[in-house]
């Protein structure tokens, strides 16, 4: 087997496809919406990773600082043979995972966008010769089919992604998650912790601007495959607190009464002025809670770890 092998499960046009579906009934109800998975072109990938490094957004720092004290337990307690990624992105933190792996015989990052498998999957092979590296281009909400690779495995999700679903979502999420897992194997998941709204609302709305061109960017994905005639620059980037709900919501808000045209949908959308098309949410999770959403999938927790200063969670879960 070469060391690096790229397959897609997701194919060309079952993604444009789904893309039209997600649009046209996105766009269509009220109100307005339109599925976060699409903001990862390669552009929305590179922001994202500009969104990493911003002072505002602490949980890539705070989940890096338990991963950077874990790795080693994480390794002691699976000593896992393959390392799954969900969500895998650019694979810079994982690298502390798989450096303290030392029995590690395959890493299998799945992503939607396959210019951050390329490039993190050629970096991991000149890092770590000798470690196979199969990436799946892939939608981690589907049906997803693992290599064939020995034995245990360890799934993780890192980033807080996990908040990105809606709570039915995520139900199934893990429950999909849970049936890759064979009884012994281990679940590494993070997420970020409800803190100050003050803190919350600066890391998805911040100074620069970056998460701003990042939220925008979902209207430059559906302009380019489907001849939309989105103006970026007609939307506001808003971030807001749901107490309620425990989540943070992005919407981008129309700045004034417009009518969008979506040509491969046929459709002609008017937005009044200050309507709000809701883009995603990002969860924020208590203990007891991600121990009660693990539990009902199966898996139990074992570990809970958090940074010094309690903004961010990893815990390990096992399958029963
Ligand atoms: N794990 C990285 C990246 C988090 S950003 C980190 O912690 O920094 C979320 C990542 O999930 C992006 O790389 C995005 O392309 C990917 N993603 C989003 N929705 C997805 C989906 N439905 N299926 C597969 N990958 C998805
Ligand atoms: N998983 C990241 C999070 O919830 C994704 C993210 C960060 C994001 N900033 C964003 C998604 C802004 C949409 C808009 O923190």
């Amino acid at each position: 087997m070469s060391p690096f092998l790229l397959t897609r499960q997701l194919p060309e046009d079952a993604t444009e496809a789904a893309l039209r579906a997600d649009v046209l009934h996105g766009l269509t109800k009220s109100p307005k919406t339109l599925p976060p998975k699409w903001f990862y072109d390669a552009v929305g990938s590179e922001l994202f990773e500009r969104i990493t490094e911003l002072p505002e957004y602490y949980p890539t720092r705070a989940e890096r600082e338990i991963l950077v004290d874990r790795a080693a337990e994480i390794a002691a307690a699976t000593h896992a043979r393959t390392l799954v990624e969900l969500g895998s992105g650019s694979s810079e933190k994982t690298r502390y995972v798989i450096d303290a792996l030392t029995d590690l015989h395959t890493y299998v990052p799945v992503d939607v966008s396959e210019s951050a498998l390329t490039q993190a999957g050629h970096a991991l092979i000149e890092e770590r010769p000798g470690l196979h590296v199969h990436a799946l281009i892939a939608d981690f909400t589907g049906r997803l089919t693992l290599p064939d690779t020995p034995g245990p495995r360890l799934v993780a999700f890192l980033g807080g992604t996990i908040g990105n679903l809606l709570p039915a979502e995520r139900a199934d999420f893990l429950a999909g998650v849970r049936a890759l897992m064979a009884p012994g194997d281990a679940l590494l998941l993070g997420t970020d912790l409800v803190k100050d709204e003050g803190v919350l609302v600066r890391a998805y709305d911040d100074a620069a601007g970056v998460t701003a061109a990042f939220n925008k960017n979902v209207l430059a994905v559906v302009n380019r495959e489907l001849g939309a005639d989105f103006d970026p620059g007609a939307f506001d980037h808003v971030a807001l607190w749901d107490a309620r709900n425990e989540w943070i919501e992005m919407r981008l808000r129309s700045r004034v009464a417009q009518t969008v045209k979506v040509p491969a949908l046929d459709l002609a959308v008017d937005f009044a002025a200050g309507e709000e098309l809701h883009t995603e949410i990002s969860a924020k999770f208590r203990k007891e809670g991600v121990h009660a959403e693990l539990s009902a999938a199966g898996l139990e927790q074992s570990h809970w770890w958090t940074d010094r200063e309690g903004r961010f969670a990893l815990s390990l879960s096992v399958a029963r």
